[in-house]
């Protein structure tokens, strides 16, 4: 397929580079673009609520940073694989289920898998993955998390009718400079190309962790003065206009023997009870040698 936007493909050495996970000097070569980044997006800084089209967006036309899915730069995508495994604490990669969805998302779905990527600097940016799946629109259709649309779509042999979110991540010398938002724009300019709508998201609320004896449903409804959600990523979700469907205490299931999760989270289980455990969005439940946890999540619905 034609790239929309054609760029020179990263040279054998700076390939051979992010091979060998030296993720550090990439992270160093990223940041030095940062003040110039936040300063073309505080330019064009968008209207509340509104989700520009890509090729409509002005910050993008101007910007060095460009928008490819897996489909058209499948190499850069190959290069982003590992890049983003330390912005995730280390229990968030034993998902009992993940690896059954997030492994079938390349080369099945590559159309809704999306790059940021700054041709300046030749970086990957961010990274958004999404998944096609069949919903009637209701709320007694939504699947339970994303454990649940994750296997629902990979499971499902009806044709898709909508997409959703399932993991947007941010390069860690890039975070904070307002680029989650386009990770979003470019999942919902994916999902019309496709004919696919809504765009749903099951949230992993960034700062739950700070709060994890709060139930989710509860949480979900902590506003700012503003009017926003008090969670950063929930708030960026609804600029962009999405509303909140509901919380899923049970979205992810993490369950394994208390001698990996204490290696995970490099903390003592002694005893059978509840533990709070550093990056949890809830407590960890300890019983006969086994660790449970589900990880809570908040549907929100981006009307496309
Ligand atoms: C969540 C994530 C995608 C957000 O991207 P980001 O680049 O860090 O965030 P942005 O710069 O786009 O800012 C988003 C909001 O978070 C706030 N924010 C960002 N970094 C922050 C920080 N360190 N402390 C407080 N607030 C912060 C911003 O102020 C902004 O809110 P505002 O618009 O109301 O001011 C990114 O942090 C990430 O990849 N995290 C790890 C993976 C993850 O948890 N992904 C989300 C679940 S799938």
């Amino acid at each position: 397929m034609t790239p929309k936007l054609a760029l020179t493909p990263p040279s054998r050495p700076r390939a051979e580079r992010f091979r060998r996970g030296a993720n550090a000097a990439y992270h160093r070569d990223c940041a030095l673009n940062g003040e110039r980044l936040r300063r073309r997006m505080t330019r064009y800084a968008c209207t509340p609520g509104k989700m520009w089209p890509m090729e409509a967006n002005p910050w993008l036309r101007e910007s060095s940073i460009k928008v490819f899915t897996a489909e058209e730069r499948p190499e850069l995508w190959e290069l982003a694989r590992s890049l983003f495994e330390g912005i995730w604490p280390e229990y968030n990669h034993h998902g009992n289920y993940t690896g059954r969805y997030f492994g079938a998302l390349v080369p099945r779905h590559a159309r809704f898998q999306v790059l940021l990527y700054d041709t300046d600097k030749g970086c990957i940016a961010a990274r958004g993955r999404a998944i096609p799946f069949r919903w009637d629109g209701s709320l007694e259709d939504l699947p339970a998390g994303i454990d649940a649309v994750g296997l629902r779509a990979v499971d499902d042999p009806r044709p898709p009718t909508a997409l959703s979110a399932l993991a947007a991540e941010v390069a860690g010398a890039q975070q904070g400079r307002g680029l989650s938002r386009l990770v979003i724009e470019a999942m919902a300019a994916a999902a019309r190309e496709a004919d696919l709508a809504p765009l749903v998201a099951p949230v992993r609320p960034s700062w739950k962790d700070r709060y994890p004896l709060t139930p989710i449903d509860r949480y979900a409804a902590w506003k700012r003065s503003d009017g926003l959600p008090l969670d950063p990523w929930l708030r960026v979700h609804a600029r962009l206009g999405a509303t909140i469907l509901r919380s899923e205490p049970r979205s992810l299931q993490i369950e394994a023997p208390v001698a990996e999760w204490e290696r995970w989270t490099e903390m003592t289980f002694p005893e059978d009870g509840e533990y709070v455990f550093p990056s949890g969005l809830a407590p960890l439940r300890v019983r006969d040698g086994i660790g449970h946890y589900w990880e809570p999540n908040v549907w929100m619905l981006h009307e496309l």
